[in-house]
C-alpha cells in the first residue's frame, strides 16, 4: 500500500483514537495529524500508546478556526477523515449552539480548505440518526434524510453541505453513515460507558422512558476497518451505511452488561424520556459490503465483553472523567428531567 499522509480531525475522541490506533497498526507507512480542540470529551489519554511514534503529530485546534485550517493544510495531505463533532444527543438538547457551530459551521470550512487545497480526499464521518427512526425495516443510502435532535439535524446539515460540495465544485467528499459503536475509550456520557461504570460504582443506571427503544451496536474496531476501506477504495461522491445488524433494546443490552458485571437488575431505575426520542435505526449496508467488500468480524458478544472488561481495567481512565467538569453536566441533565 502506497504512503498516505492523512489529517484526522477530532482523533483525541472516542471513535477518532481507536481510528488513530488502527492505522498506526496497520499501515507502516502512513503519516497522521491529529488536529483537536480538545473539549470536554477529548482526552489525549486516549492516545498514549501511539504518542510516541514519529508518524504521529499532534495539533491543538479547532475546526472553525478558518486561518488555522489554511495553515495546516498548506503542506498538502492525501485524505482528511472528519470525526471533529459534538457527539451527544443529550447535550444538544439542553443547547443545540456548539452542535450548529462545529458539525455545520466546522465542516464547511474544512470543504473550503479541501477546495482551496485540492485535498484528494475528504471522508465525513456521519451517523445513521441523520435517517430518523424506522418501525420496521432498514434505510439504504437513498432514503430521505429525516433527522429529529438537535445533534442529528446538525450532522445532517454537513451531510448536504458535502454533497453540495461535491455537486456544485466536485470536491472530493465520500459520506459515511454509521450505527451506534462501542468499545475503549468512549465518553461515559453514553449508555454503555454509563451504565458500566454507574453499575461498578453501584450508582443507579437510568434508562429513558420504556428501555424498548432499538439500537444497532457495533465494535468500533469494525467502524474502524470501514473507514479504512473507504480511504482506500471508497467512490467519490458516495455515501456508505455501515452498521452490524445486532439490534437490541436498550433493556436488553443493560440486562446482559449487568449479567456480565455480575450486578443486580435493581440498579436499573426508569426515568423520564428524552424529548424527540429516536424509537428505532437500522440501516442496510448492501451497499459497502457488495462494492467494499467489508463486512464486521468482531462478533457482538466477545467484543461486549471484551469492553466491559476494558473498563473494569481502566478504572482509573474513567474516575478521572467522572469527577470533573462532566459531574456538572450529569447533575443538570437530571434536574431538569
Ligand atoms: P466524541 O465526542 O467522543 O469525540 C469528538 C472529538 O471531537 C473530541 O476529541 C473533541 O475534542 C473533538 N472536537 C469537538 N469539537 C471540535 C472542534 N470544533 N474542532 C476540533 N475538534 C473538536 O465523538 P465520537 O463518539 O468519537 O464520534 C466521532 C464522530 O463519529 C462524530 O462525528 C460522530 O457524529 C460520529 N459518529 C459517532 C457514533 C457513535 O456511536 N459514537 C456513531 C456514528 C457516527
Ligand atoms: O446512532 C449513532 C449515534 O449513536 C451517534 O451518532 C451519536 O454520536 C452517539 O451518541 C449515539 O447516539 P444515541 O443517542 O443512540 O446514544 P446514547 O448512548 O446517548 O443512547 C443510546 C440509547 O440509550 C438511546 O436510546 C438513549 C438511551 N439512554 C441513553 C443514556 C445516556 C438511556 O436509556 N439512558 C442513558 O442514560
Amino acid at each position: 500500500m502506497a504512503a498516505m499522509k492523512i489529517l484526522v480531525t477530532g482523533g483525541a475522541g472516542f471513535i477518532g483514537s481507536n481510528f488513530i490506533q488502527h492505522i498506526i497498526q496497520e499501515h507502516s507507512n502512513w503519516d497522521i495529524t491529529n488536529l483537536d480542540k480538545l473539549t470536554y470529551a477529548g482526552n489525549l489519554e486516549n492516545l498514549k500508546d501511539v504518542e510516541k511514534e514519529h508518524r504521529y503529530h499532534f495539533a491543538k485546534g479547532d475546526i472553525t478556526d478558518r486561518e488555522l485550517i489554511d495553515r495546516l493544510l498548506s503542506p498538502g495531505f492525501d485524505a482528511i477523515v472528519n470525526f471533529a463533532a459534538e457527539s451527544h444527543v443529550d447535550r444538544s438538547i439542553l443547547d443545540p449552539s456548539p452542535f450548529i457551530e462545529t458539525n455545520i459551521k466546522g465542516t464547511q470550512v474544512l470543504l473550503e480548505g479541501v477546495r482551496k487545497y485540492q485535498i484528494p480526499r475528504y471522508i465525513q464521518v456521519s451517523t445513521d440518526e441523520v435517517y430518523g427512526s424506522i418501525d420496521n425495516g432498514s434505510f439504504t443510502e437513498k432514503s430521505p434524510l429525516s433527522p429529529n435532535s438537535p445533534y442529528a439535524t446538525s450532522k445532517a446539515a454537513a451531510d448536504l453541505l458535502c454533497l453540495a460540495y461535491w455537486k456544485t465544485y466536485r470536491t472530493p467528499i465520500v459520506i459515511t453513515r454509521c450505527t451506534n459503536n462501542f468499545g475503549p475509550y468512549q465518553f461515559p456520557e453514553k449508555l454503555i460507558p454509563l451504565a458500566t461504570t454507574n453499575a461498578l460504582e453501584g450508582k443507579p443506571i437510568p434508562v429513558y422512558g420504556d428501555g424498548l427503544n432499538i439500537r444497532d451496536w457495533l465494535y468500533v474496531v469494525d467502524h474502524c476497518r470501514a473507514l479504512d476501506s473507504v480511504i482506500q477504495k471508497g467512490t467519490l461522491g458516495q455515501i456508505y451505511n455501515i452498521g452490524s445488524g445486532n439490534e437490541r433494546t436498550n433493556l436488553e443490552l443493560i440486562h446482559k452488561l449487568l449479567e456480565l458485571l455480575g450486578k443486580p437488575k435493581d440498579l436499573i431505575q426508569f426515568v423520564t424520556d428524552r424529548p424527540g426520542h429516536d424509537r428505532r435505526y437500522s440501516l442496510d449496508v448492501t451497499k459497502i459490503s457488495t462494492e467494499l467488500r467489508w463486512k464486521p468480524t468482531y462478533s457482538f458478544e466477545e467484543s461486549l465483553a471484551a469492553t466491559v472488561k476494558w473498563y473494569i481495567k481502566s478504572e482509573n481512565w474513567w474516575r478521572r472523567i467522572k469527577s470533573g467538569e462532566y459531574t456538572k453536566y450529569y447533575q443538570k441533565m437530571y434536574h431538569q428531567r
